[in-house]
C-alpha cells in the first residue's frame, strides 16, 4: 500500500479531505519502517510530527521507564504524535513499536494547509485530543491542558496554527 492508498483507506482523513488533497498530503508524507522495540516518541520530547500506522502495532505508555503505565495499543489506521503537533506542547507519552511497524510521518507544515481549509478536520483532531487527554488524566490525575482547554481543543489548535 502506498502513502496515498493508506490515507485514502483511512476514514478519519478520507471522510473530510478531497481526493486531490489526499494525494498532496501523501506526497508530503514520509514512509518509514521501524523494527520491533524502536522508541518512536519519547515522553517530554520537543519534536512534533504525527505518524499514521500503515502496518504493525505500537504501545503508548506514560510515566518514567520503570513506572510507565500502559495507556493504549494502536494498530493500522490509528495515528499517534498528533497531540504535540496540534498544540505545540511537549510529547505527552512514550510510543514504542511492539512489532515491525510502517508509519507515514506527517509534519506540521505538511498538514497545516489542510487544517486551515477543512474545519471538520480540526474538529476531528480536537475530539481525539479530548478523548486521549481524558485517558491520560485518568492514568495520572490532573490535566496539563485544563487551563488551555477553556476554549476547547479546536480553538487551541486553530490558535496554534494561526487561524
Ligand atoms: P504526543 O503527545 O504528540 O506524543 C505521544 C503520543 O501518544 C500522543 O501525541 C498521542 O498520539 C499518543 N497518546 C497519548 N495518550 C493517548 C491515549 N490515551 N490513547 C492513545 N494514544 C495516546
Amino acid at each position: 500500500m502506498d502513502a496515498r492508498q493508506a490515507i485514502a483507506a483511512n476514514p478519519f482523513f478520507a471522510e473530510v479531505l478531497e481526493e486531490r488533497d489526499i494525494a498532496v498530503l501523501a506526497r508530503r508524507a514520509l514512509s518509514v519502517t521501524h523494527p520491533a522495540g524502536t522508541m518512536l516518541i519519547h515522553e517530554d520530547g520537543a519534536d512534533a510530527s504525527l505518524f499514521i500506522i500503515v502496518s504493525g502495532e505500537v504501545e503508548v505508555t506514560a510515566g518514567d521507564q520503570r513506572h510507565g503505565k500502559h495507556i493504549a495499543t494502536l494498530g493500522p489506521g490509528a495515528f499517534f504524535g498528533e497531540m504535540a503537533l496540534m498544540t505545540g506542547d511537549r510529547r505527552s507519552a512514550t510510543v514504542r513499536a511492539l512489532t515491525d511497524v510502517e508509519v507515514l510521518e506527517i509534519t506540521k507544515s505538511a498538514i497545516a494547509p489542510f487544517l486551515d481549509a477543512t474545519p471538520e478536520l480540526v474538529e476531528r483532531f480536537a475530539d481525539v485530543l479530548r478523548k486521549r487527554q481524558a485517558e491520560l488524566d485518568r492514568a495520572y490525575g490532573a490535566s496539563a491542558f485544563s487551563v488551555l482547554d477553556q476554549g476547547g481543543f479546536a480553538d487551541l489548535i486553530r490558535r496554534f496554527f494561526g487561524g
